[in-house]
């Protein structure tokens, strides 16, 4: 009796740990656990023949039971554990110690930078910069600012004309006149944006650029506020060693006209390959408003007068990062973009 006992207590156990062995899941374990030491299982099954035993058998078989079911136990807590470590090592392993991901923060195009400093200096001079809209009329873009009827820049050959008539403005200055318009004496604003012309795009040219205007009218604005204005920005743009100089030039809406010359920025006015070995870069058209302009808004030039100026903006910023392809301001390479 007690040896059939220990012999079926044997073979459960064994089969027990064989399907322990191979269980996939909780479910497979359970089983194993219902089928042995649950409620109904064999080897609750069996205790009723523990009463049946001779007394001097029944510690043997008690310790046999006993040793039986720990076994099983075991063997479950072991199938559970393993069950488990593998469910972990099936999931992507989390470094928590790990830095957070960073995103990408965005900066402002170098363009966009070099309006903000060209208006800032401005700014601190006392100059609010303005806005006016790319599409301009005739009269905006030409009339008021006294251009001849014959001048050049109005051929649809040089200005994109819209079938309505209106055009691509080719140049910032229309905003003095919208500006004029609206707003008395005294006016001093700068307007930084967008110009169009039918150019043939190569390094230095494209069929938009970007310009900033300025403009001055007061009573008794000279020549000299212009030139101070215009040292002032070269040596905040620039550096304060940079020189400056005017030379006569011809623009219809000032009167006199001139350009203003900054010293090389890259050869200190020795003479260089960017300079033309001319030590000087051309940068601002500028001139006192023309009273013809003035006129044409409705001031009185015996009263105001006052300056204009306009500069390219691709131009300076070229000169100052040492670029010397403009496309690649509007190629959109980050390669280029994020150096700024
Ligand atoms: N509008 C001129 C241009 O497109 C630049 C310019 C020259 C603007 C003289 C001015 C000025 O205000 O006074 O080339």
């Amino acid at each position: 009796m007690l040896e059939e006992l220990l012999t079926k207590l044997r073979e459960i156990t064994a089969d027990a740990e064989a399907s322990l062995a191979q269980a996939k899941n909780e479910g497979d374990i359970d089983a194993v656990k219902n089928k042995t030491i649950g409620r109904s299982g064999a080897i609750t099954a069996l205790s009723p023949m523990m009463g049946k035993l001779p007394p001097e058998s029944k510690r043997d078989a008690g310790k046999a039971f006993n040793e039986a079911k720990t076994k099983i136990q075991n063997a479950l807590s072991e199938a559970r554990k393993k069950l488990e470590d593998s469910e972990l090592s099936d999931m992507p392993a989390i470094d928590v110690t790990l830095p957070g991901r960073k995103w990408p923060l965005g900066r402002k195009h170098p363009l966009s930078q070099t309006i903000d400093e060209c208006c800032a200096i401005f700014r601190r001079m006392g100059f609010v910069a303005v806005s006016g809209p790319e599409i301009e009329d005739i009269w905006h873009n030409f009339d008021a600012l006294n251009a001849p009827l014959t001048h050049p820049s109005r051929d649809p050959k040089d200005t994109f004309y819209l079938p309505d008539g209106r055009l691509m403005r080719t140049q910032t200055s229309a905003v003095q006149i919208r500006t004029m318009e609206k707003q008395k004496p005294p006016v001093r604003i700068v307007s930084p944006g967008r110009c169009y012309r039918r150019d043939t795009p190569d390094a230095t040219h494209g069929v938009y650029f970007h310009q900033i205007e300025g403009l001055y009218i007061d009573k008794n604005v000279s020549m000299a506020d212009l030139k101070s204005t215009l040292r002032q920005f070269a040596s905040e743009y620039f550096g304060r060693e940079v020189k400056v100089r005017m030379r006569p030039s011809f623009f219809p809406f000032t009167e006199p006209s001139l350009e203003c010359d900054f010293s090389c920025v890259m050869c200190g006015g020795k003479g260089c390959g960017v300079c033309k070995n001319s030590g000087w870069l051309e940068i601002v058209g500028a001139g006192m408003v023309n009273p013809k302009v003035l006129e044409n808004v409705g001031y009185n030039p015996e009263e105001v007068q006052g300056f204009a100026f306009g500069f390219g903006l691709e131009r300076l910023a070229m000169i100052k990062h040492r670029i010397n392809d403009l496309r690649i301001f509007s190629d959109n390479d980050l390669r280029f973009l994020q150096q700024f």
